[in-house]
């Protein structure tokens, strides 16, 4: 995608000799702390100037920056350097998404990449870099609710097209167990236990129902206890289990059942994840905080939704497998070779339904699911 518009979206500030004005901070310190990697190029694609965001974006000091061009860090075929000459040769300012700069040097996907001119040194541009990765997941959990909807109405056709004819099948086979010969009679166990086995799917995935969810005052730690219990006592035997709480948190404003069922799997995962990496030293940390300042807007509204609990789920197994992770909430995405791949479509649909989010920060060794949540704000009775 791209995007074109006038020339003066980006003001560059304090790179032009004017006089410095008294009681003004100084600009080249304010470009120096800006957060995002800012740099200017002159027009023979020379490092001019680079932001200490975009030495640390570019992984390259300012002073070895200073003696290359873009071209040393970037093939020459890189649509970078056809926005850079749309913005020398048209004077505009000009955005594109989704960039790839990759190189021996540089690995950096889902860029967002704005130039602009500097008229007071023609041919110069200045270009603002930025990662869209972490808003693009954003983008995703917001998209999760559409991927839930469609497993909804799937579900309720399953449910009522595959359950009952499905222990018709299973009966018949119970029937014809005491009538064969031992070596057919695995056949018809077989048959009994798939059929099991699918009646299970199928009620797993009625839990992606619309029933309206009946909310209220849930005290998330006494959650978390309940969830780490049933894993101790089965799943995750030999995990280690580590709490990290705020006794002070206030109680989130949910339906605990529900709750229950999304820490159950991530749990789970991270105990899948931590098992089948034989991990030696396997460890879940449990966390709660709160946290003022996170804000969602609500869809068709002015309304922004305070999300001020955050609890988490922490593992020290391998991370997620990279060709999964962009479509890692859709339902039946799993990289298990019995998973159903439901856990986290199920989680992304309760988050939902209570108006939260879920966040996943995943590195190998550190594998972190978020949720962040809504506080109850009458007097909890709980
Ligand atoms: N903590 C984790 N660490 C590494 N990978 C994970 C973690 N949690 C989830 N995943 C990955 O995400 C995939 C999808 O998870 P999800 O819970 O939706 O399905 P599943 O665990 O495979 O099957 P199910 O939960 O239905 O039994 C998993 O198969 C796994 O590859
Ligand atoms: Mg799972």
């Amino acid at each position: 995608m791209k995007t074109a518009g006038a020339r003066d979206t980006l003001k560059v500030v304090g790179i032009r000799a004017d006089p410095p004005i008294p009681a003004r901070p100084d600009p080249a310190a304010l470009l120096s702390a800006l957060p995002i990697p800012m740099l200017l190029l002159d027009r023979a694609n020379r490092f001019r100037f680079v932001n200490h965001a975009a030495e640390q974006f570019l992984g390259i000091s300012a002073a070895q920056l200073s003696q290359l061009s873009l071209a040393d860090l970037v093939p020459s075929d890189n649509p970078i350097f056809q926005l850079i000459e749309q913005v020398r040769s048209g004077d505009l300012t000009i955005s594109d998404h989704d960039m790839t700069l990759e190189s021996p040097r540089l690995h950096k996907t889902a860029i967002t990449v704005q130039g602009a001119p500097l008229p007071e040194e023609p041919g110069s541009v200045v270009l603002v870099m930025q990662d869209s990765s972490a808003a693009r997941a954003l983008d995703r959990q917001l998209t999760f609710r559409s991927a839930a909807r469609s497993v909804t109405g799937m579900a309720a056709i399953l449910a009522h097209e595959v359950k009952n004819p499905l222990s018709g099948i299973r009966g018949a086979a119970q029937l014809l167990e005491s009538s064969v010969t031992a070596a057919d009679r695995e056949l018809t166990v077989l048959i009994r236990d798939e059929a099991d086995r699918i009646r299970d799917l199928v009620d797993r995935m009625e839990a992606f129902g619309e029933k309206p969810i009946e909310r209220g005052a849930v005290n998330i730690h006494r959650v978390l206890e309940h969830v780490r219990l049933l894993a101790q006592t089965g799943f995750a035997a030999s995990i280690r289990f580590s709490e990290i709480y705020d006794p002070s948190l206030p109680h989130v404003y949910g339906n605990r059942d529900q709750l229950v069922q999304v820490l159950l799997n991530l749990v789970k995962n991270a105990a899948e994840s931590i098992v089948g990496a034989d991990h030696i030293y396997g460890e879940i940390v449990l966390m709660t905080a709160f946290q003022q300042g996170m804000r969602l807007a609500v869809p068709g509204s002015d309304h922004r939704m305070h999300l001020p609990l955050v609890v988490s789920v922490r593992d020290n197994g391998p991370g997620i497998p990279e060709d999964i992770r962009p479509n890692l909430f859709d339902p039946f995405v799993s990289s298990k070779a019995t998973g159903s791949g439901l856990g986290l479509a199920l989680v992304a649909k309760i988050i939902n339904d209570h108006g939260g989010l879920v966040e996943v920060d995943d590195r190998p060794g550190r594998t972190e699911f978020r949720l962040h949540l809504p506080m109850m704000v009458e007097d909890p009775t709980d």
